[in-house]
């Protein structure tokens, strides 16, 4: 299985890889997303397994006839912006090895099985995670995604004819949803809690709740050489003071805050902003917790942004509610895997998605520095083996029994 891992992983490898930086930019419906997913058809139809997508661009890839009740796997192969090579694409590899491994042993499943490449689940591009998902479920109203843009202006309407796909019939997909029995996503994990306790593989028992949020500042441009300090309206200034604030309000909560994204209008060294844009991303073990940390931070920068004549403006673009995965499904699957470590993720996955239409389960593999959405992410080989080895494992025991 060692050579069969390599082939598929030194594949995937170079697409969407930024040399400079060693990131990956996998970014939906781009070129990038298409090699991508021609590479996910190729190596599926080579298996012998059918491959479709579905009305929302989640490609399947089905070993025996597509229908109800199927075991369903796998996960995405889109990035975050320098993200690293494991996040998405460890949990298809291994989705289509385990296939690959339960046909070599002629494993005769009694349900289909089908192999799932999630579109765009990171949200990199078009601003809200797990679109894929979140659209086949009908969580996300279709309207509404063809109107995200991303940065350059560019519809998601737009970016998916442009790639060939059809916007039209985005929304939630009864016909697709209804074939999934159980669906099992092998991810990498995004913390070091299995190094810790010196455990290769991992089943999630739930995942944080969490959102974005967009807090816009809006200033006055003006000229950063002429303009008296009292008489600025700098919208940099209360951002400056809501990040701190974050920082501090999610330390007292027990939760996280993150503002890893900001644009700056219109951007010039020399200068005053007259608009800056911030994504605040927070998450924790409970809702309350959460949404009241969001509370503080928006008051926080509410106080900054008028002690500075600035306005201020909060916009929800996304909530994922706490997730806790199944006991019977999760349990179950820690039986088959002769007892393994149970954990829960402050990550987001289309698992989460999933778990409130379908029993849903996660598998995690150890991952030795925790690092994620970074180049530095990793997993090493004997780990990532043992994981498709428990993912065949889990879906043998799914397909016949
Ligand atoms: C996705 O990986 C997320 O947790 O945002
Ligand atoms: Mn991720
Ligand atoms: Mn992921």
């Amino acid at each position: 299985m060692t050579s069969s891992f390599h082939d598929l992983w030194s594949e995937l490898e170079p697409l969407g890889r930024n040399d400079r930086t060693g990131g990956y930019e996998r970014y939906a419906w781009t070129e990038v997303d298409l090699q991508l997913r021609a590479w996910f058809a190729e190596r599926a139809a080579g298996m012998g397994l059918s491959v479709e997508y579905d009305r929302n661009g989640n490609q399947w890839a089905w070993w025996g006839t597509p229908g109800p009740g199927a075991v369903v796997t796998g996960s995405h192969l889109d990035s975050v912006p320098g993200g690293g090579a494991f996040d998405g694409p460890l949990g298809v590899v291994s989705a289509l090895l385990a296939v690959a491994d339960l046909q070599a042993r002629g494993v005769r499943p009694g349900r289909s099985l089908a192999v799932v490449n999630f579109a765009d689940e990171e949200g990199a591009r078009f601003g809200i995670a797990c679109i894929g998902s979140q659209l086949l479920t009908g969580v996300l109203d279709p309207e509404r995604a063809r109107r995200l843009t991303d940065a350059d202006g560019t519809t998601l309407a737009d970016a998916m004819s442009a790639a060939g796909a059809d916007p039209a019939a985005l929304g939630r997909d009864v016909r697709a949803l209804d074939r999934i029995g159980v669906f099992v996503e092998l991810h990498v994990e995004q913390g070091v809690h299995l190094n810790d306790v010196g455990a290769a593989i991992g089943v999630a028992s739930a995942i944080w709740p969490h959102g974005r949020w967009r807090c816009s500042f809006h200033g006055e441009g003006n000229h950063a050489g002429t303009t008296r300090l009292a008489d600025r309206r700098d919208p940099m200034l209360p951002f400056a003071s809501t990040v701190l604030a974050a920082r501090d309000v999610a330390e007292r909560a027990g939760g996280v805050a993150t503002f890893g994204k900001v644009l700056v209008r219109p951007g010039g060294t020399n200068v005053i902003a007259s608009v800056v844009d911030a994504w605040l991303d927070s998450r924790a073990p409970d809702e309350t917790t959460v949404r009241s940390l969001v509370d503080a931070v928006a008051g926080a920068a509410q106080e900054a942004a008028d002690r500075h004549g600035v306005g201020f403006r909060l916009e929800e673009e996304s909530w994922s509610p706490v997730v806790n995965f199944r006991s019977a499904l999760r349990d179950h699957l820690v039986g088959v895997l002769g007892g393994v470590p149970v954990l829960p993720t402050g990550a987001g996955h289309d698992a989460g998605v999933l778990a409130a239409h379908v029993p849903t389960a996660m598998l995690f593999v150890r991952n030795p520095t925790g690092v994620s959405h970074s180049p530095a992410e990793r997993a090493e080989v004997a780990d990532c083996l043992a994981g498709v080895q428990a993912l065949a494992a889990v879906l043998e025991d799914l397909v016949t029994s």
